[in-house]
């Protein structure tokens, strides 16, 4: 039996006409990402979700694809922090009309819960979180704790 001719080409994930392609996301953090912007399995948006993409030589990489749905700057943010490499494009009928690259932002306010459960961020105070951004790591502001590894699992 002959190789069919879809095969031949490599196609993955087809192009979507309208909506948000998160692309260059660091290779195992797509369901991260999906996770951060409150997509569950019973989401009843279109989407597609490729993993371990080739992407160069030696990278891999993530893609998650979202039809009819925008980010917002906090979304953009978070997504920043679990994939600091990922680009951001913004399609309208089939065209790439923006794409942006994510930067990590040297404050977040709101976005980090603190791992300190005795941080005043953590109590019943109206008070959003604030963490500063130093070399890859977290700050409290509140209470100096760093957090480090895992930072996927603080975001909120
Ligand atoms: N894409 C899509 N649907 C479209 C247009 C683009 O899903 N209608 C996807 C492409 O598959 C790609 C991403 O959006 O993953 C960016 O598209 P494009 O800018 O055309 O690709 P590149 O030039 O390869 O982007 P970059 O330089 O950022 O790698
Ligand atoms: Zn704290």
């Amino acid at each position: 039996m002959s190789t069919p001719d879809f095969a031949k080409h490599g196609l993955l994930i087809s192009p979507i006409e309208n909506g948000t392609v998160i692309d260059h996301i660091k290779s195992g953090e797509a369901l991260n990402v999906l996770r951060i912007l409150g997509i569950t399995g019973t989401t009843d948006k279109s989407l597609s979700i490729a993993t371990n993409v080739q992407s160069s030589i030696s990278e891999k990489k993530d893609i998650v694809k979202i039809s009819n749905m925008e980010l917002s700057k906090d979304d953009v943010n978070k997504i920043a922090l679990i994939a600091p490499n990922a680009t951001i494009n913004i399609i309208r009928n089939y065209c790439v009309i923006e794409k942006i690259g994510v930067k990590i932002p040297d404050l977040l306010m709101g976005v980090i819960i603190c791992s300190n459960p005795g941080c005043i961020s953590n109590s019943n105070e109206p008070i959003d979180s604030k963490f500063e951004v130093v070399d890859g790591n977290l700050h409290c502001l509140y209470c100096d704790n760093i957090i480090s590894s895992d930072i996927a699992n603080h975001i909120i």
